[in-house]
């Protein structure tokens, strides 16, 4: 039982990271960070799930199964079942407001314990460091789940912009059934396979095998590309916002927005994987909050200029649709912003979909270096010092399933994921701050215990407005987790002295 708990000790956790054989290369600076930062966050979050957010889903067949965990709760499962997820309508924008500030709070954690921990592998190596190693593998599971099933959605996400920027600029249209989802919505298509997803998370991979250098400079361009396309469009769409869009702003009350914010939760995810690079900064305690804080700012003051002008441009129950920023732009005849908005959201999909299999590749890593996954998943390149073997699974891992399913939906499943971690990183700091009071911290968040506490309750609240079929996936997950941990990794880790 006491081996379940055991923690990792932090001094052995750094000298782990200095073994010459299994050490990365220390490269990046505050710049790049912030962009690795920006570079993950923006991207299917902003371009698609803000016109399902504001618009909502009106589900067709009507069961408890889609409603919002914290409706079913609050008016019965009855009502709950024929409501489907309200929408936010222009309320949209104060959603974005919501998460960003529950991330802000769960942002300072993540920096607090990126600065004194900096060993690759995010809120899992937080967990061993704080709260035990079963607690530590469920984090590294589920983060699997953050990076992978998000970077599927995104993937998916990717291969439609992909599609139409082809037909919208050279008139060329791929055949459906080598470019779209095999199955879709539990259906078989008929088509073979969807293999711009596939072919660009291949081209991805080797980017990131060739080394971080060459890859943090590639997403610098594509950061520029999308924060470019997103100012576009706000200066450019701004002067055709009609007020009475705008009237009501909540149409469904703080129900739609609260919902919303759920939704679009998935817009910010990413600025916690700023802290899977704390083994490849330079100065890490300093760079480190610096890099997490900037871009959720960064991020917040994009997302609410674009809410507030998408639905003021257009009525916010046509925005259920997978362009609903081109679209609104095509509907008022603004081809050329419309153009831009296409090419920074590729370059937007294409930088998150670099940064979650840089991230997804370090958690694997830092969990076979702890014995939890097989040695091979450790391996670093003898020439790129990169891990090359588990970027190159990761890179399958997610582009087989993109290629075949329609995963766009799976995005609820990313959010509640990473709500979960970032719980679990929120506690850490509690643990931490009483188990090791004297360790020296470059970052301290204020008012410990209180603000780690809101960042929990916020984080619980949102994933309480996700529907009740998420958190029986989740759940699901979570327990084939488990299994692997009984079968395979504790007895990897039985010989380990504590
Ligand atoms: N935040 C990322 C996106 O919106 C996952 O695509």
């Amino acid at each position: 039982m006491s081996r379940l708990f055991r923690t990792k000790d932090i001094d052995k956790l750094l000298a782990g990271a200095r073994d010459p054989a299994r050490r990365l290369q220390k490269t990046l600076g505050p710049w790049s960070l912030t962009a690795l930062g920006v570079g993950a966050v923006i991207g299917a979050g902003i371009f698609v799930l803000t016109g399902t957010a504001a618009a909502g889903e009106v589900r067709h067949i009507e069961s408890i199964l889609h409603a919002p965990l914290l409706d079913l709760l609050l008016q019965g499962t009855a009502a709950a079942s024929t409501l489907g997820r309200p929408g936010a309508g222009p309320g949209i924008t104060l959603s974005f407001v919501l998460v960003a500030i529950a991330c802000g709070f769960a942002a300072l954690c993540y920096a607090e314990l990126a600065s004194m921990i900096p060993v690759a592998g995010s809120a899992y190596t937080y967990a061993y460091a704080t709260m035990g190693e079963i607690i530590a593998w469920i984090i590294g599971w589920d983060l699997i789940l953050e990076y992978a099933v998000g970077n599927m959605a995104v993937a998916v996400g990717f291969s439609a912009y992909f599609n139409d920027i082809l037909h919208v600029l050279f008139g060329v249209e791929l055949p459906t059934y080598l470019s779209s989802p095999v199955i879709a919505g539990g259906q078989y298509t008929g088509a073979w396979f969807n293999f711009p997803p596939f072919l660009i998370l291949m081209l991805l991979t080797v980017l990131l095998v060739r080394g971080i250098r060459e890859s943090a400079g590639a997403n610098n361009v594509m950061v520029i590309i999308k924060i470019l396309a997103i100012v576009v469009f706000a200066v450019f769409a701004a002067p055709a916002v009609k007020m009475e869009n705008w009237h009501p702003f909540m149409p469904n009350g703080f129900s739609g927005v609260l919902t919303g914010a759920a939704i679009v939760f998935f817009a910010y995810i990413g600025f916690d994987s700023v802290s899977t690079a704390a083994e490849e900064c330079r100065n890490p305690q300093r760079d480190l909050p610096i890099g997490i804080v900037s871009s959720l700012i960064v991020c917040t003051i994009m997302y609410m200029s674009v809410a507030l002008v998408l639905t003021g441009i257009a009525n916010w129950k046509t925005l259920n649709n997978a362009a609903p920023v081109a679209n609104a732009l095509r509907t008022l005849g603004f081809d050329g912003v419309r153009k831009w908005v296409d090419i920074g959201a590729i370059a937007g999909l294409l930088s998150v979909l670099l940064v979650f299999q840089y991230g997804q590749a370090r958690v694997w890593f830092a969990m076979s270096r702890d014995r939890l996954l097989p040695d091979v998943f450790s391996k670093v390149h003898p020439r790129y010092q990169t891990p090359h073997v588990s970027t190159w699974i990761a890179g399958l891992f997610v582009g087989i399933p993109a290629g075949i399913w329609d995963i766009g939906t799976l995005a609820d499943l990313t959010n509640i994921g990473t709500l979960f971690a970032f719980i679990i990183v929120s506690a850490g700091v509690i643990v931490l701050r009483r188990a090791q009071p004297e360790r020296p911290r470059s970052f301290r968040v204020p008012w410990v215990p209180l603000l780690p506490a809101i960042s929990i309750v916020s984080c619980l609240v949102l994933m309480t407005s996700l529907p009740l079929e998420t958190w029986i996936r989740f759940v699901v997950w979570l327990a084939l987790g488990l299994a692997v941990y009984f079968l395979y990794s504790r007895r990897r880790t039985a010989g380990l002295a504590d």
